[in-house]
């Protein structure tokens, strides 16, 4: 390497980073998805960013200085495989779309053009932002520290009848948990609002009651959705009772 190339985290950790890469274990891109229409999908995608990686070069007063010592390093894709949006857009979701069905897709703010295309090519015009999430802590960004990530709303036909409860709020300040886990409100207020409808998560981890889940780790055993409110609530009941 010449004197004056850059040192960076990427060009010291590049074997370490190919070596954690999530790679997808199915013989073509996706599991099947249901026979079956939804009014309600809901999806999180596995969005590439290029294997781009955080680094956390906070002990480093110099760009080239001190990428010696061992940094913390994290990514996307060593978390889960992902897809890049030429080959989401390959997914078949115009097979499980009611006539009149809202998608609701989580973003973050490099992925927000992207998701808009994505959303388009599967059949769905952009309405709104219907959450934002305050993870409460903040992650690395180019331009600002980044602290927000972003479920869009989607409509294809018309909004699905009848509605359930209009007083479902936009803003969720729950703290990060794992990486990538996003918080039981947004699922839980989309139940609220649609206790009727067909409802599928895609690129889903868990497994609810109420809801088809779909992805490559969703387990068996259904589980009940509960906010972190409630679950904060019932953590706190269980101690005031085990106290007594
Ligand atoms: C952003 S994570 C979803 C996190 C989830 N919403 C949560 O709160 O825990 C994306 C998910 O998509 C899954 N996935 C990646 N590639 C996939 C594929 N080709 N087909 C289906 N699921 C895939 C990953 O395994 C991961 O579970």
């Amino acid at each position: 390497m010449s004197n004056t190339e850059q040192i960076t985290a990427y060009s010291l950790y590049n074997k370490q980073a190919k070596e954690r890469t999530k790679i997808n274990p199915l013989a073509g891109v996706y599991p099947d998805l249901p026979n079956k229409k939804y009014q309600i999908i809901y999806a999180d995608p596995p969005w590439d960013y290029g294997g781009k990686m955080q680094y956390d070069k906070s002990v480093i007063k110099n760009e080239n200085i001190g990428f010696e010592k061992e940094i913390f390093l994290s990514s996307a894709s060593f978390k889960y495989p992902t897809v890049k949006l030429n080959q989401l857009k390959e997914l078949k979701v115009q097979n499980i779309t009611a006539d009149d069905c809202i998608l609701f897709m989580w973003t973050t703010g490099p992925q927000m053009a992207n998701s808009i295309e994505l959303a388009e090519a599967w059949g769905f015009e952009y309405k709104t932002v219907a959450f934002v999430w305050d993870k409460m802590v903040h992650n690395p960004g180019r331009y600002t520290l980044s602290q927000t990530e972003f479920v869009l709303a989607f409509k294809h036909g018309r909004f699905p009848q009848p509605r359930g409860a209009r007083n479902v709020r936009q803003m969720i300040t729950v703290p990060r948990k794992e990486h990538s886990q996003k918080p039981l409100e947004v699922i839980a207020g989309i139940t609220q609002m649609f206790p009727e409808q067909s409802k599928i998560e895609l690129f889903a981890r868990n497994n609810y009651t109420g809801w088809d889940n779909w992805g490559l780790e969703v387990p068996n055993s259904k589980v009940d959705i509960f906010s972190q409110f409630e679950m904060e609530q019932k953590k706190d009941e269980l101690q005031i009772k085990l106290a007594l």
